[in-house]
């Protein structure tokens, strides 16, 4: 509940009449305790929200199954046609950008579960639920809210002095995923969905399944058999989800769900779902903030299917409309040289079209050869002056164990941002003392076989990588296997003292 002292900051927030919401009677306190929350605080007539095809710009009233427009099977987007001010003087801007930043600010001390939630804090910028007249109810695991971190040795070794990670793997299901799904998931809630599902690489579907699970709804995770890590399919087991691991890749997952949703009344988690790509708007929003509204000049990304750049992307241009902040930084989108159909889109054929490809990278994340918000994030590369760079996989496991030894971590999906980033200082893209923030998007611990193999020296022995893994030896540090014995331990740390002169 807001605090007294912040109501009049909001009123100020918000250009037109409000209707506050109250932690009221005790049935809301039940629902507090079990992280299902009424919906919203405020309801203005400006932050009303419209679906829009992204192609021909049909604007249906649902978003149907499958999220395409039902004219010509584009995917949809919202828009918020309130918060366009326009030349015309007697329709002023929706927000007083300064008040609601000291609006979300203030959101920080409450006790709220909608205010502790690092996604909800900035409903301000979100749709509003299917149907506003039901009870509804917000499905939160106190997502968002994650640490922006300066990473030192990762910034000598590239080159620049202003060096951050935003780190989306400290969300709840330890992945950015998790910032969508409370937004898309409470949105199948209030829809009265008894099934929710959807394709995964595994982070979609470990952030699903907990998201279903406070929800007491059922979920159907598809995932491709073997082409996961075992933490991300441990945590859809351990979260209750139907979990189908499906005998192709991630593209095939795909298809088998898409042709499901329009049979059977299952709420697609996707993130051709808008809802999805709304929450995950938040982490932009928050970076903004955590940098006192003042943009860096880069963020980069990884980029699988394309939905979390086209969210960040979105978020950047939705915030310079808003004016929250004054100019756009350049968003660049990273992916693995064996997944790379958006690289080769961009490059080869100026963005006109997009070739889908069988993809395969270690970075099992983003092993996807059709990645579906290809046309979003195109437009957020172009309208950020952006640039997109692909990455071999042995200059993923490096950058990775970068990432570590900065104290940090990561898993490999997110690496690629760092060794993009080599990259693009080294083609001049970015300059040395611009300020650069890299979006990571899952945590260390998601995919341990992967850091324990490059660390023995395994991930590459007898492929095509091995000649060029030998340089990045130096980060490696296998594990020591000694006797129980004090005179081992003490010589294992002498030497390790020498070699650290
Ligand atoms: N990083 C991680 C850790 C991911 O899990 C994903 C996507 C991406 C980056 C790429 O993001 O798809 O929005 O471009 N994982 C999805 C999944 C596909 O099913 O968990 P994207």
């Amino acid at each position: 509940m807001l605090a007294a002292s912040d109501s009049s900051v909001e009123h100020r927030a918000l250009a037109s009449a409000t209707v506050p919401y109250h932690v009221e009677d005790e049935r809301h306190q039940s629902l507090l305790s079990t992280g299902l929350l009424p919906l919203s605080t405020t309801r203005t007539a400006e932050t009303a929200s419209r679906l829009r095809c992204i192609a021909c710009g049909a604007t249906p009233d649902s978003g149907g199954q499958d999220f395409r427009c039902t004219t010509c099977g584009d995917l949809l987007e919202f828009f918020f046609p309130g918060w366009t001010s326009g030349p015309d003087a007697f329709n002023p801007p929706a927000f007083d950008p300064a008040a609601l930043k000291s609006l979300w600010l203030n959101r920080r001390t409450s006790r709220d579960a909608l205010d502790q939630s690092g996604v909800w804090r900035f409903r301000e910028l979100l749709p509003h639920t299917p149907n506003p007249k039901n009870k509804e109810h917000v499905i939160t695991l106190r997502e968002g809210n994650t640490p922006l971190y300066r990473l030192p040795r990762c910034a000598r070794a590239v080159g620049v002095e202003n060096l951050h990670a935003k780190h989306q793997g400290m969300n709840p299901t330890a992945s950015f995923k998790d910032t969508g799904m409370t937004v898309a998931a409470s949105s199948a809630h209030q829809g009265g969905f008894g099934w929710v599902a959807c394709a995964s690489t595994g982070n979609t579907s470990a952030s699903m399944a907990a998201y279903a699970a406070r929800g007491n709804m059922h979920s159907l995770v598809l995932i491709p058999d073997g082409k996961i890590s075992w933490g991300k399919l441990s945590q859809s087991l351990d979260y209750g989800a139907l979990t189908c691991q499906l005998r192709t890749d991630f593209d095939g997952c795909v298809r088998i769900l898409n042709e499901l949703v329009r049979q059977k009344p299952v709420y697609l988690l996707n993130s051709v779902n808008p809802y999805r790509i709304e929450g995950q708007k938040t982490a932009a929003i928050e970076l903004m903030e955590q940098l006192a509204w003042e943009p860096p000049d880069h963020i980069i990304v990884p980029g699988g299917n394309l939905g979390n750049s086209s969210a960040i992307g979105k978020a950047l241009l939705e915030m310079r409309e808003l004016k929250l902040i004054s100019r756009l930084p350049k968003l660049s989108i990273i992916q693995a040289h064996g997944a790379n159909p958006f690289y080769r889109s961009v490059r080869e054929f100026g963005g006109n079209k997009l070739e889908p490809m069988t993809a395969d990278t270690l970075a099992t994340a983003i092993r996807i050869g059709n990645p579906a918000s290809w046309k979003k994030a195109l437009r957020v590369l172009q309208a950020t002056g952006g640039e997109v760079e692909e990455v071999s996989e042995v200059e993923i496991a490096a950058a990775k164990a970068e990432i570590g030894a900065d104290g940090i971590g990561c898993e490999p999906a997110s690496a690629v941002t760092l060794a993009g980033l080599k990259k693009l200082r080294r083609s001049g893209f970015v300059k040395s003392g611009e300020a650069v923030v890299l979006i990571l998007t899952g945590h260390l611990l998601k995919d341990p076989d992967f850091t324990i193999k490059f660390h023995r020296g395994d991930l590459f022995a007898g492929t095509s990588g091995e000649i060029e893994a030998a340089p990045a030896k130096y980060l490696q540090r296998a594990p020591v296997v000694l006797d129980a014995d004090l005179g081992a331990v003490i010589a294992v740390l002498d030497a390790a003292e020498r070699n650290s002169k």
